[in-house]
Parts: structure tokens; sequence; C-alpha cells
């Protein structure tokens, strides 16, 4: 029988001749999601035998991963802002961007009342950055929307998940709240360009839903819906914070010239790159 520490070197050289080049960690990863147990106990335990079950199930994950598929799928969960969140191929897999995002938000929020404000996650996928802001502000009203109706059942089942009370839309960006106006509106729409989708890492562009990914032709469509259509959905001074791509800065912030936008501001992530753009409604 083998012990764990032999697995883990056969299996980081099978991944790293399917080109992983995060071999060691993804093998290390797939044993202690299936052993249950912190990756860096793999480390005490490396005499211990493998279990028939426990191997033909790391075996199983092992290949899916050789395959290229991203960890988060394979392991059907992260953690995310203090949240748990479940993920299947109908959602993105949440970045560490989004995060960011998320932490700038509530940073802007710290010093306002918010009770009974209005909060809306367009494009919601996983459900990250509607239900990170719920948990983080219990006393916002947040309701969360996406057009596939694949992504609002996970949204919906990691509301359920994190124990938190928002309500969902089903439609086309602002056509379900039709009626309604915000107080704050987040979102991070798909904002690829078709051309950049081509040449995007295969991990990304086979397994990830095109349609979170790809934002029309030039990547800029959601940017350009929103700067135009959601003046009558706003409160004034409604603040809208949005992500964006990292060479996106300029023509986002052309996109918002009118002179109903106020105070914005263009920001960058961890590596520098324009990342995220504010602004509020006069
Ligand atoms: C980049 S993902 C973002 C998901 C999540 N907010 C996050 O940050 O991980 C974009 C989301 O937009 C949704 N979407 C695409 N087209 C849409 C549309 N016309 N109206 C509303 N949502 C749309 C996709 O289904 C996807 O869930």
């Amino acid at each position: 029988m083998k012990s764990l520490g032999d697995i883990l070197k056969l299996s980081t050289q099978y991944l790293k001749e399917k080109n992983d080049p995060r071999a060691r960690a993804h093998a290390e990863n797939l044993m202690s999601y299936v052993l249950k147990l912190p990756r860096l106990d793999l480390y005490l335990q490396f005499d211990r035998p493998l279990e028939e079950d426990e191997l033909s199930i790391y075996r199983a994950l092992l290949k899916r991963k050789a395959q290229g598929e991203p960890l988060e799928y394979i392991m059907g969960e992260l953690a995310f802002y203090d949240c748990t969140l479940s993920v299947t191929p109908a959602v993105l897999i949440p970045r560490p961007e989004t995060e960011i995002l998320l932490d700038k938000v509530c940073e802007r929020l710290r010093s306002k009342n918010v009770v009974g404000l209005q909060a809306w996650d367009l494009c919601c996928g996983s459900g990250c950055l509607g239900l990170g802001l719920k948990k983080a502000f219990p006393e916002l009203s947040v309701t969360l929307s996406d057009l596939s109706t694949d992504a609002l059942q996970v949204a919906q089942k990691n509301c359920m998940r994190n124990d938190l009370q928002v309500d969902f839309l089903h439609g086309d960006l602002l056509a379900p709240f039709q009626g309604r106006t915000a107080d704050l509106v987040l979102c991070n729409p798909p904002y690829i360009s078709q051309k950049d989708f081509n040449e995007l890492d295969p991990s990304v562009r086979l397994f990830e839903p095109k349609m979170a990914l790809v934002g029309g032709e030039s990547g800029n469509l959601f940017y350009k819906r929103l700067a135009f259509e959601l003046p009558p959905f706003l409160n004034p001074g409604a603040l809208v914070c949005l992500e964006i791509g990292c060479s996106q800065g300029e023509v986002v912030s052309s996109l918002f010239s009118a002179s109903h936008w106020k105070a914005k501001s263009l920001e960058k992530d961890w590596a520098g790159h324009d990342r995220f753009f504010f602004l509020e409604f006069e």
C-alpha cells in the first residue's frame, strides 16, 4: 500500500506532465479535500497509508485536474469575504480582485448610516458580491440579479448556505428592476472582448461560462449600457461600484462622462492594474 507522501509525489509528477504549472499545490489541495485535512497537516501524515476508497476518489479528482478543470469546480466551493460559496460551471469562479472590490465598497459604507438603503448586485453569478455585502451590513436591503437561471440557483443556494436574507430577480441587466431605485449598485459584468476570449487560458475558456466572460465584441458593452440605462434607477447620491478589465480604465471613464456622474474614481488592484471604477449619481 502506498503512503500519502508517495501518492503526492507521483501525482505531482503526473500533473507536471500535463503542464500544470502549480502541480504540487494542486496535488496537495485535492489530497487535503479528499482526506478533509488542512493542507499543512498532510506533512504530519506523510507515512500514513491511503485506504483504497480514498485513493479511488483522489484518482478521479486528479484526472479532472489533469484535464485542466479549475480546482474550485472540482472541490465545488470556496471562501469569499466571510462566506463559503458553492460554485458550479454555471457561475464564474469569484476572483481575488472581486474580493478587493467588496472590501473597498465596505470601507466606503463604514462611515454611513446604511439602514434601509437599497443595494443591488447586478450580474451576480455565485452571489459573491451581494451576499458578502449583506453579511457585512445586515441592515442593508440587498437584491441580486442575473440573466442566467442556473447562476441564480447557485446564488440562492449560497444565500441559504450562509443564512442570509436577500431578494433575487431574473432578467437582462436592469429590466427586472423596473419601477425600483437603488442607493448602491455593485456590478462585475462580463468584460472580456471576443478577441481576448479566444486567447484565454483553456482552464478559463473551456470551463467557465462564456456568458459570464464576454461583454460584446469590444468587452465594453455592459459599461456602455450601464452608463446609459442606470440613471432612472438611481436615488440622488447613489454610489455605483464596478469591476473593470485592466485595460478598460480610460474607456469606461469616458463612457460615464455625462454631468450627472460625480466623484469618479478609477482604482487599482494589488498588481497595480486599473480594476475598479467608483462613481456617484448627482
Ligand atoms: C463576470 S460574471 C460575475 C459574477 C459575479 N458577480 C462575480 O463577481 O464573480 C458576470 C455575470 O453576468 C451574468 N450576465 C451575462 N449577461 C447578462 C445580462 N444581459 N444581464 C444580467 N446578467 C448577465 C452572467 O450570467 C454572469 O453570472
